[in-house]
C-alpha cells in the first residue's frame, strides 16, 4: 500500500501509539452510534442474566475500530480477553488448544476470521454452539474422536470482508455490528484528543483540515496528525494552523478528499485506458500490482462512499465526479451516482 498510509500500523512506535490513545470504554468510543447503542444492550443483557455475551461479530473497513470495540468489551464486562488472528491458527489443533484453556467468561477475538482454515472452522461450530469439541486422537482405523468441554466463552470475531464468511459461522454470532465510515466532525474529536496526548499544539482549523483528509478512518486521522506533527517539529513551527497542516499532507499525498497516491491510479485507470466501460476487479488489481482482496477491502469502499466509483456486476466504473476530481472532461463519461439519479 502506498505510504503504509492505509495499512495497520507495524512500527513499534506507532503500535505503542496506537495502544495509548485507544478509548478503554464505549463513552470514550467516538461516533457509531448504532453500534455501540446495540453493543451496549447486548452487554447489559447478559450482565442481568448473569452469564457470558453472545458471540460478536464486527464487520468494517480496516482502521475503524474493530480491535478498540472487542477490548473495550472485555474492559466494560471485566472478562478477560485472548486475541488471536484467523492466518495464525491455520490447524484445527492449535484453535483445540486456545479454546480448551479458555477460563469461564474469557473472551477471544479473532482478528481476520475470514482467513481461517475450513478444519478450524468447522470446530468453531460446535465450539460456539455448544462449547463443546471433538478432538481427535490417534490415526488411521484406531483413531478416536473424543469430545471435551468447553468453558463457556464469547467469541469476538473481527472481518473487513464478511462475504467471505461461509453462512454457518456468521449465523452462529448472536450479533452482526456494521462498523461505517466516520464523518468529519467525529475524527476531529478522535484527532483532537490524540493532539492532546502528544503535546501538539494546534488551531482548531488544522485538526478540521486533518479530519476532512481522512478518509472516515481514525486510525488515518491518527496517522496523518503524527505526519503533520512530524513536518512542523522538522521546520520549527511551534503551532499547527491550517497552511502547515496543508503542507504537511501534499507532501505525503493525502488531497483534499483524503485520496491518496493508489486512489488516484484507481481513478486515473477509470477515467483513463477503461474510460467508459465497466472494469473487472482483478483486471484492476493487476493494473495497480495490489491483491484484489486490498483493493476490494480497503480503496474501493471509500471510492464509493465518496461517489467516485460505482460497483455493478459487471464491474467498476467512474462517475463523473471522478472526472470532476481528476480535472477531467467527462463528456458523455462518467456513471451516475446514486445521487445523480
Ligand atoms: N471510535 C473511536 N474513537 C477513538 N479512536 C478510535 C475509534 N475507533 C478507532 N480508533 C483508533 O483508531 C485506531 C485503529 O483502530 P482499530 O485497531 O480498533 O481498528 P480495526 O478496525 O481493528 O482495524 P483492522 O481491520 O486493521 O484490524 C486505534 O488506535 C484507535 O485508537
Ligand atoms: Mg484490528
Amino acid at each position: 500500500m502506498s505510504d503504509d498510509i492505509l495499512a495497520a500500523d507495524s512500527n513499534e512506535n506507532e503500535l505503542a501509539f496506537e495502544a495509548a490513545v485507544r478509548p478503554a470504554n464505549l463513552e470514550g468510543f467516538v461516533g457509531q452510534q448504532t453500534v455501540r447503542k446495540q453493543l451496549e444492550l447486548v452487554l447489559e443483557s447478559a450482565k442481568l442474566r448473569g452469564t457470558n455475551a453472545d458471540h460478536i461479530l464486527l464487520v468494517g473497513p480496516p482502521g475503524l475500530g474493530k480491535t478498540t470495540l472487542a477490548l473495550i468489551v472485555s474492559n466494560e464486562t471485566g472478562h478477560p480477553i485472548r486475541l488471536t488472528s484467523g492466518p495464525t491458527i491455520q490447524h484445527a489443533g492449535d484453535l483445540a488448544a486456545i479454546l480448551s484453556s479458555l477460563v469461564p467468561g474469557e473472551i477471544l477475538f479473532i482478528d481476520e476470521i475470514h482467513r481461517m482454515s475450513r478444519a478450524a472452522e468447522e470446530m468453531l461450530y460446535l465450539a460456539m454452539e455448544d462449547y463443546r469439541v471433538d478432538v481427535m486422537v490417534g490415526k488411521g482405523v484406531g483413531a478416536n474422536s473424543i469430545p471435551l468441554e468447553l468453558a463457556p466463552f464469547t467469541l469476538i470475531g473481527a472481518t473487513t470482508r464478511s462475504g467471505m464468511l461461509p453462512t454457518p459461522l456468521r449465523d452462529r454470532f448472536g450479533f452482526t455490528g456494521h462498523l461505517e465510515f466516520y464523518e468529519a466532525f467525529e475524527l476531529h474529536e478522535v484527532v483532537r484528543r490524540s493532539a492532546a496526548h502528544l503535546g501538539v499544539k494546534h488551531d482548531e482549523d488544522a485538526l478540521g483540515e486533518i479530519s476532512r483528509r481522512s478518509r472516515g478512518t481514525p486510525r488515518i486521522a491518527n496517522r496523518l496528525l503524527r505526519r503533520v506533527r512530524d513536518y512542523a517539529l522538522v521546520h520549527n513551527h511551534k503551532i499547527v494552523d491550517v497552511d502547515i497542516a496543508r503542507e504537511a499532507l501534499a507532501i505525503f499525498e493525502v488531497d483534499e478528499l483524503g485520496l491518496d497516491r493508489i486512489d488516484i491510479q484507481f481513478l486515473e485507470l477509470l477515467t483513463g485506458r477503461y474510460s467508459n466501460k465497466p472494469v473487472g476487479l482483478s483486471t484492476l488489481a493487476v493494473a495497480l500490482g495490489e491483491e484484489a482482496e486490498t483493493i476490494e477491502a480497503v480503496v474501493e469502499p471509500y471510492l464509493v462512499r465518496t461517489g467516485m466509483i460505482v460497483r455493478t456486476p459487471r464491474g467498476r466504473e467512474a462517475t463523473a465526479a471522478a472526472y470532476q476530481h481528476l480535472g477531467k472532461h467527462a463528456g458523455s463519461h462518467g456513471a451516475q451516482t446514486l445521487l445523480d439519479l
